[in-house]
């Protein structure tokens, strides 16, 4: 979106010489100012330097909002307790792509549109094949969701509108097929194909843990369970793996290889890793005497060579409550009682180490609260989702932001090919000796 300059603006002045230079600033609709440096190189020869992006704004967008200080997260300005309660996954898929909540009409035709592209093509089993049977999911997508780019050559432009939108809806429709091909070949059982009859999340339910040898019935508290994780987790603002997406598709390649881009950053346990990275520190502090042992496992977290972290904690925006968390911990909470699990060991020991850090000085100071991350992995393992399978979940339902915005920044006139400077502190220009003299 084109921006107006503010009535205010940023005087950068230097010690050095450099003359003074005025920037312009940027007002949002809410949330932070921005200071607009695109001159500055130009203008005096400096760079900013930002590792982390700790205060950089790369883009302008009006997709996903959030208030880390109020433990705030609006898509497209609805609150996400709303959007979590109110309304289905694919009705959210609509929202964050085309920025309002659909009418029946346009809702059923976007279902009718996902549901019948559902299967993915016969070759992608073989695939499969190449792959060790304990292979970790996340490699299977990796290689899948960027093997998609080998088969649909009527969607590979990011330029062409028509194309984008159609490869939206494969990959929106594929994933869950995917996630749960994923699944079955570690399993060693057969892949089950969609069935149009049933909704999204309902499918992917079905395809994950259905046979050839016996009717599936499926479970509503469940199935809801599992489409409210997916709202969820489907767009986080200018996250790690939508930036890389933003940066990967900013070069001009597919939109499956774009995507195949998030779903590698996901990966990593600081990212989306963190729902499996959690579960496996709550099977850890339970093999060791659960509730008992908190303490001792609090104390090596907040010894810094212990390399240990409290796992689905910490945010690099929230510093308040993870509303997601609230509403995922709730969620958790309906489906263990719905499976007569509510004295569920693992969720006992989750709230009382969530009690204990937040009554902790070291995480009080640090403004750690639990994230996205924290309650996720209970609520799955409890429907049945096996642990390594969590994050490939998470990049399913992260689908849908990713091409949204994806789509923003192909939209906007002002993109370029994403290409970051540095501070070069290496070798200046020295003569290579001939080996012998080495
Ligand atoms: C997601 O960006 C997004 O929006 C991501 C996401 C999305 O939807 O896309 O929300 C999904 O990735 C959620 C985050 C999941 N990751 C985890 O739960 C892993 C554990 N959390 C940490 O790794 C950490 O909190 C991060 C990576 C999430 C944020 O790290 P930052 O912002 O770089 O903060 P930091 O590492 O500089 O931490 C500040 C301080 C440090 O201590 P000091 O140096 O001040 O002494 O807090 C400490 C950190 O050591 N700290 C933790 C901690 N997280 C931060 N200490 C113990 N346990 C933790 N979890």
């Amino acid at each position: 979106m084109a921006l107006t300059p503010s009535n205010d603006k940023a005087t950068l002045t230097f010690t050095d010489g450099t003359a003074p230079l005025d920037l312009p600033i940027y007002k949002g609709t809410v949330g932070p100012d921005v200071i607009d440096i695109r001159a500055l190189y130009g203008k005096t020869g400096k760079f900013t330097y930002d590792p982390g992006f700790l205060s950089t704004a790369s883009c302008n967008s009006t997709i996903t909002y959030i208030d880390g200080d109020k433990g705030e997260l609006l898509y497209r300005g609805y609150p996400i307790e709303q959007i979590a309660t109110r309304c289905d996954y694919l009705e959210t898929c609509l929202l964050l792509l085309y920025g309002e909540l659909p009418t029946p009409a346009q809702k059923a035709d976007f279902v009718q549109r996902v549901t019948h592209h559902t299967m993915v093509n016969e070759q992608m089993q073989f695939f499969m094949r190449g792959f060790r049977r304990d292979a970790h999911p996340m490699a299977v997508m990796t290689g899948l969701v960027g093997a998609l780019s080998a088969f649909y050559p009527d969607s590979m432009n990011l330029n062409d509108p028509w194309q984008r939108e159609v490869s939206a809806i494969r990959l929106i429709a594929k994933m869950p097929t995917l996630v749960a091909m994923a699944y079955k070949y570690t399993v060693g059982q057969p892949y089950m194909y969609p069935q149009n009859e049933l909704s999204y999340a309902g499918n992917f339910m079905r395809m994950m843990f259905a046979t050839p040898c016996e009717e599936y019935k499926s479970n509503d508290v469940l199935v809801r369970a599992m489409d409210r994780i997916f709202i969820l987790h489907a767009d986080h603002e200018q996250n790690a793996s939508t930036s890389t997406v933003r940066l990967c598709a900013s070069s001009g390649t597919n939109p499956f290889a774009a995507i195949a881009a998030g779903v590698a950053c996901l990966w990593g346990p600081a990212h989306g890793g963190a729902n499996e990275a959690c579960l496996n520190m709550l099977y850890d502090i339970q093999a060791q005497g659960g509730v008992a042992k908190i303490g001792e496992f609090i104390a090596k977290v907040k010894d810094k060579n212990s390399n240990v972290k409290l796992m689905g904690f910490g945010h690099r925006v929230y510093k308040n409550y993870d509303p997601r968390a609230k509403l995922m911990r709730e969620t958790c909470h309906e489906v263990l009682t719905e499976l007569g699990l509510h004295d569920d060991p693992l969720f006992k020991l989750a709230m009382a180490l969530e009690k204990i850090a937040l009554e902790d000085d070291y995480f009080v100071s640090r403004k750690l609260y639990p994230n996205v991350d924290y309650y996720s992995g209970i609520v799955q393992k409890a429907i049945g989702i096996p642990v390594p399978l969590f994050t490939a979940v998470f990049a399913l339902a992260r689908t849908v932001g990713w091409i949204a915005q994806l789509n923003e920044m192909i939209a906007d006139p002002e993109y370029k090919i994403g290409r970051p400077r540095q501070l070069f502190v290496g070798a200046t220009a020295r003569e290579v000796k001939p080996l012998s003299q080495r």
